[in-house]
């Protein structure tokens, strides 16, 4: 599970010893990992492992204290403020909290990076809106505020804002919480479709290891503040105690000391 024979300049997205450390506490000791342009990479790792920090590493939201973060050519962490804007634009991000703007609608939510970002019309617009609700299941949400909407439709109508411009990088933070088996494969086949159509660059961090397996061109496993690289099925085959824990806790077979003490 290394990326060796990878060529280097396949990654659109590389990070090369990245230390950071929070709240006084060390997240990433020289985290070095890249994400290949056109796949969809599969961010992988317990909670509080970094996967949320990783991404807004990536979209310059948050700064590492030392090593490089580089996107599409670019350091993230030399950029000043409007380059960094610049870039951002050629991004999609869906925040793991609180994506919305409670105070206007679904579709203007939706409609927003593309009022912000392009000169399109406001026909156009309207009925762009109403394809991207459609696709993540939420064709009467439009009209909608925010609040009206159950935890897995927000999620949802925020992945249609961040995919709707159809950004060249798409940086999705759980994309798969609080939805139900029907919604999780529809969201799962929309990302694999934008994916295979337009051929973004996609990161995806999860929890749901099946979806993970099937939509994964490659998966990137955080632990202890490093990353362990391959493809699902390296990751499968892998001897890394920490992946194998995370394969097995996922199965149910927690060995001898696990159950549910029923
Ligand atoms: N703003 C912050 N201030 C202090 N510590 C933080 C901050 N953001 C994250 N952390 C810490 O960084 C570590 C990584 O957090 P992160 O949210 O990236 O984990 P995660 O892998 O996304 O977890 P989850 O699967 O629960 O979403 C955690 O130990 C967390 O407590
Ligand atoms: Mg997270």
């Amino acid at each position: 599970m290394e990326d060796h024979a990878e060529a280097v300049e396949e990654f659109r997205i590389a990070l090369d010893g990245v230390r950071l450390s929070l709240g006084g506490r060390p997240v990433f000791r020289g985290l070095s990992c890249g994400f290949m342009r056109g796949q969809i990479t599969v961010i992988l790792g317990e909670s509080g492992s970094g996967k949320s920090t990783l991404l807004r590493l990536i979209a310059g939201l948050t700064r590492p204290d030392s090593g490089a973060v580089r996107v599409a050519g670019q350091d993230v962490a030399r950029l000043g403020h409007a380059d960094l804007y610049r870039l951002r634009d050629r991004i999609g991000m869906l925040f793991q909290y609180g994506a919305l703007l409670d105070s206007m609608t679904i579709a203007d939510n939706v409609a927003l990076p593309l009022r912000e970002h392009t000169e399109r019309t406001e026909a156009d617009v309207v009925a762009e809106v109403e394809r991207r609700l459609a696709a993540v299941g939420l064709p009467d949400a439009g009209p909608l505020y925010p609040r009206e909407l159950s935890g897995g439709m927000s999620r949802r109508a925020a992945l249609a804002r961040a995919l709707v411009t159809d950004p060249e990088i798409v940086l999705c933070d759980e994309p798969f919480s609080g939805l139900d088996p029907l919604n999780l494969r529809r969201i799962e086949k929309l990302l694999v479709d934008l994916n295979r159509r337009l051929g973004l660059t996609m990161l995806v961090t999860s929890h749901h290891l099946a979806s993970s397996m099937r939509m994964a061109h490659r998966i990137v496993f955080l632990t202890e503040g490093r990353a362990v690289a391959g493809t699902p099925k390296d990751l499968v085959h892998s001897s890394e105690r920490a992946i194998v824990e995370f394969l097995d806790a996922d199965s149910g077979d927690e060995g001898p000391a696990g159950g549910s003490g029923a």
